[in-house]
């Protein structure tokens, strides 16, 4: 399923003792970072944090914000779902922008997005090796704005570092002030 799927579907992160994935590394990137645990239990819908939960993220799934007819088009085609058996390692990105990024219009954030960052067209080349969710928080009021949700095969791991590199690279990127790469597998 994609960001742009028309009903909100709440999503739960929480880290702790159970869930389907194992946590290998956490990693902050800007600012501060988030407590070691040992596996992370991503939960779609209302249900309550398993016991041993050490902290918990959650957002909902929105429609899209930037994307246009043709790449909305093209992101469809492409992508593929979650839960491929063989995508067994994950990376969850918890995000958040300046103020300075809050502050500017709807047009002023898509020029930069993606004339100046093209974090689309760049994110297309690496699907449907890379399959992803895009999940909002910053309306939940929580420390991050986005929760970025990502699954590949082993074989793709590399693919998926020179997506990162590129994006943190971009003109998009000097808005973010705190970023934590999370990686797992099962
Ligand atoms: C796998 C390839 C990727 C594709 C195809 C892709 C595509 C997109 C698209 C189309 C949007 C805009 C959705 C909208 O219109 O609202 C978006 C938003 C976003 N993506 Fe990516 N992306 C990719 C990888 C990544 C990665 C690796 C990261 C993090 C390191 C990331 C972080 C974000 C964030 C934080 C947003 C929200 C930006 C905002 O609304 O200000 N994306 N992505």
């Amino acid at each position: 399923m994609e960001s742009s799927s028309p009903q909100p579907q709440l999503h739960s992160f929480h880290a702790g003792i159970s869930g389907a994935w194992r946590i290998d590394t956490i990693a902050p990137v800007v600012g501060d970072g988030l407590k070691l645990a040992a596996r992370l239990a991503m939960i779609v819908g209302n249900q309550p944090a398993p016991a041993g939960t050490l902290w918990t993220l959650s957002g909902t799934t929105s429609n899209t914000r930037y994307a246009t007819h043709t790449e909305v088009e093209t992101l469809r085609r492409t992508q593929a779902n979650l839960g491929r058996p063989e995508a067994t390692r994950a990376a969850l990105i918890p995000i958040r922008k300046s103020p300075a990024w809050w502050g500017l219009a709807q047009d002023e954030r898509r020029a930069i997005f993606e004339e100046q960052s093209r974090h689309t067209a760049i994110g297309l080349e690496y699907l449907p090796a890379i399959a992803r969710r895009l999940i909002h928080s910053r309306d939940h009021g929580g420390e991050f704005d986005f929760l970025t949700w990502f699954e590949y095969a082993p074989e793709h791991a590399a693919a998926f570092e020179d997506l990162v590199g590129r994006l943190r690279a971009s003109r998009e990127w000097t808005f973010v002030e705190r970023e934590v790469d999370i990686r797992l597998s099962r």
